[in-house]
């Protein structure tokens, strides 16, 4: 039998596209190899926008080159981002390359591949032969936990960012699909679903005049599954987090009190030339009515520093309003401009010396009240979705509080069970504990 390797780089979305990609392998007839060097089909899921693509997959890929040198059956495969984003240069600037893939069109797969593996055609395609890749087979990770396309694409023009050249305009699946998908999740035991979208909260808009509708109606369709516990979403963008969505979010009870509303910025100058289209009153504005409405709500952001023409004023900003929302968490990027985006043509590039100076301030910042915001659980019981043994210690489980912190702890429980933990400990990212029925034994 022929086997595959996936490697994943990237986003959450990636992950998600990871297991279709594995999925549609395995519809072909091929395996899953152990490691890279044990598969005939190598793909590679790529990434633009946390990292610096072109030298980390070069990197992996000269692994990859030499084992096809060694055994010339050997197929390469890039999909993701990146090879979107390259998709003129792609084979020239990797000549071993075989199939190249962008996101939302691994359905097609099987077309380049062919069955088994067998009678590779070169070739690639792209944006505009996209298909949702909840229609496709997969491969979870795991049994209990799933993501679900709600969307793709993306009608921001966030000025740093390179999604919208690369997985083009948004386009929402219709609710009765979703709504199908989640049903059969449920029906084979998965008990949290994470709704996936580049922007979950403008969910819908384009599906109007047909069907009218919107992410908070979505929320409550999900609710209403039996089986889902928990249902997540990600990411919602500031300017579209309506009313109705944050109603929805407080009186259902399967979705968690978590949102990760990503800030980039606090000054609101920095907000408007990264075209973000909200101010800092109005983010704060929005923390404001979510707390009030869903209390013990944790929430988490990504921001960027040095952005074109941030100044060590505006940075302050961000570091204010860091303070003053006191986040659960934070994903933290040093700006790093994108080809052809808008943002990457602009004067007053900041140099590399003051980006890590701010986001080394910053992630002291982000530390410091995460810890405090985490101390403040000690004492008390969270329920936690079990995933398996701790990473670090195998004498302890991990999981997931509704709040979506990591929780390692001591006790017994199987994977995808729920339980009560007694936390007695807290770190920046994590919690420790004991499992509530085995203190009370
Ligand atoms: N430079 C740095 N960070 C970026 N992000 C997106 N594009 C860039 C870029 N060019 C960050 C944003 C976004 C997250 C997924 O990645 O914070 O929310
Ligand atoms: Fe990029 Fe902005 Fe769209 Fe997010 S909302 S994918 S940051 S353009």
């Amino acid at each position: 039998m022929r086997r595959y390797h996936v490697t994943t780089f990237g986003c959450q979305m990636n992950a998600h596209d990871s297991e279709r990609i594995k999925g549609m392998l395995e519809e072909l007839g091929l395996g899953e190899a152990p490691s890279q060097a044990d598969a005939d089909v190598l793909v590679f899921n790529t990434c633009t926008i946390r990292e610096k693509p072109d030298t980390k997959f070069a990197a992996h890929l000269g692994h990859a080159v030499a084992q096809k040198r060694a055994k010339p059956d050997t197929v390469i495969a890039v999909g993701g981002c990146y090879a979107e984003a390259q998709r003129e240069r792609l084979f020239t600037l990797y000549p071993d390359v075989d199939v190249a893939f962008g996101p939302g069109s691994i359905a097609h797969l099987g077309e380049w591949l062919g069955a088994g593996g067998a009678g590779v055609s070169r070739g690639r395609f792209g944006v505009d032969e996209r298909s949702f890749a909840g229609e496709l087979p997969m491969h979870r990770e795991r049994s209990f936990q799933a993501w679900v396309q709600i969307s793709m694409g993306c009608n921001s023009k966030c000025a740093y960012c390179i999604v919208p050249a690369v997985r083009g305009r948004e386009s929402s699946r219709r609710p009765g699909e979703i709504v199908a998908e989640v049903t059969r999740l449920a029906a084979d035991g998965v008990r949290e679903i994470t709704l996936l979208g580049q922007n979950v909260n403008s969910w819908g808009r384009d599906l109007l005049p047909d069907v009218k509708t919107e992410f908070g109606e979505l929320l409550r369709a999900c609710d209403a599954i039996p089986g889902i516990d928990r249902i997540r979403f990600t990411s919602p963008h500031p300017k579209d987090f309506r009313a109705p969505v944050i109603a929805a979010m407080a009186e259902c009870d399967a979705v968690c009190e978590h949102a990760h509303l990503p800030l980039q910025s606090g000054s609101s100058r920095i907000l408007k030339l990264m075209r973000r289209t909200y101010t800092r009153e109005r983010y704060l504005g929005l923390v404001d009515e979510l707390r009030a409405a869903i209390p013990d709500l944790a929430l988490t952001t990504d921001i960027i520093v040095g952005f074109p023409g941030e100044s060590e004023h505006d940075f302050e900003h961000t570091l204010e309003v860091v303070e003053e929302v006191g986040f659960d968490g934070a994903f933290t990027f040093v700006y790093s401009p994108r080809a052809g985006t808008e943002a990457a043509a602009m004067a007053d590039q900041v140099p590399e010396e003051v980006k890590r100076d701010r986001i080394e301030r910053l992630i002291d910042r982000v530390q410091r009240l995460a810890h405090e915001r985490n101390r403040a659980r000690v004492g008390g019981v969270e329920e936690v979705l079990v995933e398996g043994p701790s990473r670090t210690d195998h004498a302890f489980l991990r999981g997931r509080t509704r709040r979506n912190t990591t929780v390692n702890y001591a006790g017994s429980a199987l994977p995808g069970e729920l339980v009560d933990v007694r936390i007695d400990d807290a770190t920046s990212t994590t919690l420790r504990g004991v499992q509530a029925v085995a203190v009370a034994a």
